[in-house]
């Protein structure tokens, strides 16, 4: 039987059950409102078999934060193939269509979260994101110094964390790589829903403001997930997000978590690689931190998505690149920057380094640098100090950070 890849005109409903099918689970209805909420149906892909479903891929039209500035970029999800249709090339069908059309959009990035690391790069999707992981014995957490609190910690119900969450989050979205802007639906339908099934066996969540001169500038939320052992209360608490405008309203909000009693270990999932954490409690190796693949990040449109970040010095670099998935990007390109923006154009200059279009991407949000993909055996000088002028261009005072899988 043929198999059709193309745009999806049926209902979101069944695109979203066809979707969880395939990652193992049975859709809720809670969930499926959700979806729908916020599903963008001009973006949805199918692939499809005497008119049923049997794979799907998505796309949020997301504003998401680059160095210095914010773009439009493709938030890729929901991507799936039933189990009794794989390899086979679907994915690869779908994929070929979804870039094609972000192309012709006029995106210059795709960004997504994968399920498993090995997938994407052969799409043209490099390492552009990390996170951090931590699982801390609440009686080894102390911080370095004692410290009096800055401003109050306060609990607050539902009701008034969706009026507060929102500007702080805003606040700091536009000014950090990796955050995308989320919309009204998607603290709606995505950030604040906490129904049961999706908690794992922990509580409800907890939210609480931090305050400076009476101003919103900080949140967390959280779960608690009860563990009573017969020497006493070993229970976790979880960390659902922590956001903090400034130094001071992170430091509150950890010293808060790190001090909730009857806790025995506290969990963080997706926390930035260059938390300031690590540098105020006591023993930072308690905090057991791992790190992981965060964002995977493709660049669509070289020229675009070069002249869509700024830069912190101004210089110039020619370089060779291999993008076998999208040859519109491939070849020499030359890259001015003056007053920290970039002019991209096709080049017959000889390149100062090579690389390919996922190794660029692992390095457009500041995540890696040139020199470490060079050491990676990536990117390679074409001539002498290549790597440097590419790094002196690309560097990035802040590590980036997606605080949300999407
Ligand atoms: C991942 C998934 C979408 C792949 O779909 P598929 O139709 O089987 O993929 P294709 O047949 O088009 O394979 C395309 C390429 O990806 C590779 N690939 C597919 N799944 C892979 C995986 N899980 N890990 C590593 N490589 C994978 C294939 O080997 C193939 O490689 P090639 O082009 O070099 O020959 C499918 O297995 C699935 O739905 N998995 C469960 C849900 C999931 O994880 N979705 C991804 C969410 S981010």
């Amino acid at each position: 039987m043929d198999i059709e890849v193309g745009r999806f005109s049926g209902e979101a409903r069944d695109f979203y059950t066809a979707a969880e099918i395939a990652f193992g689970t049975h859709a809720h209805d809670e969930d499926i409102a959700h979806f729908i909420a916020t599903f963008e149906p001009d973006r949805a892909i199918a692939a499809t078999e005497a008119g049923e479903i049997v794979g799907t891929a998505g796309a949020y039209s997301f504003a998401f934060s680059v160095p210095g500035a914010v773009v439009p970029a493709a938030g890729v999800t929901i991507v799936a193939v039933l189990p009794t249709h794989r390899r086979r090339g679907i994915l690869r069908r779908m994929m070929r269509h979804q870039l094609d059309d972000v192309h012709a959009r006029g995106e210059s990035l795709a960004i997504l979260w994968a399920s498993e690391g090995g997938i994407y790069q052969r799409f043209g999707y490099g390492l552009a994101s990390l996170h951090a992981s931590i699982k801390l014995a609440r009686d080894r957490a102390a911080l370095r110094l004692p410290r009096e609190p800055v401003g109050p910690v306060r609990l607050v119900n539902v009701a008034e964390a969706r009026q507060v969450f929102p500007a702080v989050h805003d606040a700091i979205a536009a000014h950090r790589p990796g955050f995308f802007a989320r919309s009204d639906a998607y603290w709606e339908h995505e950030f604040f829903p906490d129904p049961q099934h999706r908690r794992d066996g922990r509580s409800a969540a907890f939210d609480v403001v931090h305050e400076t001169n009476g101003a919103a500038d900080g949140y967390a939320r959280y779960r608690i997930k009860d563990d009573w052992e017969h020497v006493g209360p070993n229970s976790s608490l979880v960390l659902v997000e922590l956001m903090a405008a400034n130094p001071d309203a992170h430091v509150d909000l950890w010293a808060y978590l790190l001090g909730v009693d009857l806790i025995g270990q506290i969990e963080a999932w997706d926390q930035p690689v260059d938390d300031p954490l690590l540098l105020l409690v006591a023993e930072p190796r308690r905090l057991r931190a791992t790190i992981g693949d965060a964002l995977w990040l493709r660049i669509v449109d070289v020229a675009g998505a070069l002249e869509g970040r700024t830069y912190r010095s101004d210089g110039e670099l020619v370089f060779d690149l291999g993008d076998e998935f999208c040859d519109w990007n491939a070849g020499t390109w030359s890259m001015t920057v003056q007053d920290g923006h970039a002019r991209v154009v096709p080049s017959r200059a000889t390149a100062h380094i090579a690389l390919d279009v996922t190794d660029l991407a692992a390095a457009y949000l500041g995540a890696f640098s040139f020199a470490q993909l060079a050491a990676a055996g990536r990117a390679r000088e074409m001539a002498e100090g290549g790597i440097g002028r590419a790094d002196a261009l690309f560097r990035t005072d802040r590590a980036p950070w997606c605080p949300r899988v999407f």
